[in-house]
């Protein structure tokens, strides 16, 4: 039983909980990749900040703990925040968790020095209060730099209970002023949004990529209990508008996906997000070994025909040990691939012309998982109902697909990653199976036309 589901080449919480990715950063030739940790449990409680560094996505240092939840101003848990970096120093930005005598919420905006030598220290608080007509639900600060002026991005709560993000700016990231709420179309849509991101596309276009909270649930969209999307738009800076936005669309379709967090590698944005998702630790059996929860590959985003569009950065190729399949132009009535290892890349071209719908099923003796396109409808149906271990269900998106079907997969011990249409869509989930044995079987209605399939075994990730 032991550790079957631990992943081999995901990062996954070493021992306690694992949630958001935070601060996330390329600095002094690595890849820092912060994260809310738990080390004393898998509940949502004491979260520290852990740290991992990687140059190749292949070795990364061994996980270390960095904020810990100690002062007066963060002693309910160092909260989620971001990176910046500015005259070689790593400037952390977190906010400080507080329930005071009162068990009444407080929240701190604070800053961390990470220097080049590893080593760190707390700078404090840099926003202390709230502004008038916000909530203490005010938190997961992230810095944007524009013209000279830094602007600090923070999710917010409006005293009748609705989402939104708040500005403040800064000429040094030490001394913050409160600017405006972010302007934008969405004046009542969740109670709370969670994690804002900020970030430029292309001269004036934005995107705005948040997590909100208390969407209701529709037929092809957020079906979590909480959602991950953007907006994209025109962005003034004063008054700070995201004019003329699109509709929100949701980033991840998967069971587990939440808090993603964006930064900048040159001019790449790259997106890392948690593999989990809030208020159903129970469901997943990993916690009986004493961790849960992971974080996604690193994906690009980039931006194409009005959306974003993600996969994962180049790094990731380095995971690929051997080529274990190789398929071009045939066509068989289904295709089948058995193994024991699941360390997987899975990618395939399917001809669509004569098909009402395509089958890609994974299948371990017995239970199985499996996404089924209807052609005609454009939707995608992921069942993990004849799953027994781990959370159930059905979740379903609309996808439009031309002549073919693209799919990119990425199997590990107890996540898969699907990108669909290079990268339109993804769906990112938990799995745990009973049996080591999986079969990967893809049909259609009538006889397969494979364009192109290839299956790559990954290597798994080391810890230094
Ligand atoms: C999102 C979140 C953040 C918060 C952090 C606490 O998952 O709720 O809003 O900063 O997790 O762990």
């Amino acid at each position: 039983m032991k550790n079957i589901w631990r992943n081999n080449y995901h990062i996954d919480a070493p021992y306690g909980l694992i949630n958001d990715p935070n601060g996330l950063s390329y600095f002094n030739g690595y890849y820092h990749i912060f994260y809310q940790w738990n080390p004393y449990g898998c509940e949502h409680k004491t979260k520290h900040w852990g740290l991992v560094k990687t140059k190749d996505f292949l070795k990364f240092s061994s996980p270390q703990i960095i904020l810990k939840p100690e002062n007066y101003f963060d002693k309910n848990g160092c909260y989620s925040g971001c990176g910046h970096v500015k005259d070689n120093i790593l400037n952390l930005f977190y906010t400080g968790n507080v329930k005071n005598e009162k068990n009444e919420r407080e929240s701190y905006q604070c800053l961390a020095k990470y220097y080049a030598d590893g080593s760190f220290e707390k700078k404090g608080v840099v926003i202390d209060k709230i502004p008038k007509g916000y909530t203490a639900h005010f938190r997961d600060p992230m810095i944007l730099k524009h013209e000279g002026t830094y602007y600090m991005v923070i999710g917010a709560q409006r005293e009748d209970l609705t989402g939104c993000v708040v500005v403040y700016t800064s000429k040094d990231l030490e001394k913050w002023d409160f600017k405006c709420e972010l302007s934008t179309n969405l004046k009542d849509f969740g109670y709370m949004w969670e994690c804002p991101n900020l970030f430029r596309l292309s001269h004036d276009k934005y995107a705005l990529l948040f997590s909100p909270q208390g969407l209701k649930k529709e037929e092809f969209r957020y079906q979590n209990l909480y959602q991950s999307g953007y907006i994209i738009g025109d962005l003034d800076f004063s008054p700070m508008t995201l004019r003329d936005h699109s509709e929100f669309q949701e980033i991840d379709y998967g069971f587990d996906f939440y808090a993603p967090q964006v930064f900048k590698k040159e001019n790449e944005n790259i997106m890392m997000g948690w593999v989990g998702m809030p208020e159903k630790e129970e469901e997943y059996p990993t916690n009986l070994d004493g961790w849960i929860f992971s974080l996604t590959l690193p994906r690009k985003i980039f931006y194409k025909n009005g959306s974003l569009y993600q996969e994962p950065i180049d790094e990731v190729l380095n995971l690929r040990e051997n080529k274990l399949e190789v398929i071009n132009n045939v066509v068989l009535d289904e295709y089948v691939f058995n193994t024991r290892k699941r360390s997987l890349e899975v990618e395939f071209n399917l001809d669509l012309e004569h098909q009402d719908f395509i089958d890609i099923k994974l299948e371990f003796e017995g239970e199985y998982i499996i996404l089924h396109y209807n052609k005609k409808e454009e939707v995608f149906v992921l069942s993990r109902e004849n799953m027994i271990k781990g959370g159930q269900g059905v979740r379903k998106f609309l996808l439009r697909c031309h002549d073919t079907l693209s799919i990119r997969m990425f199997i590990d011990n107890s996540i898969i990653e699907v990108y669909y249409e290079n990268g339109l869509e993804s769906t990112t989930f938990m799995y745990f199976p009973n049996s080591n044995n999986m079969r990967l079987r893809v049909s259609g209605s009538s006889p397969l036309k494979i364009n192109k399939l290839d299956i790559w075994n990954l290597r798994e990730i080391i810890y230094e």
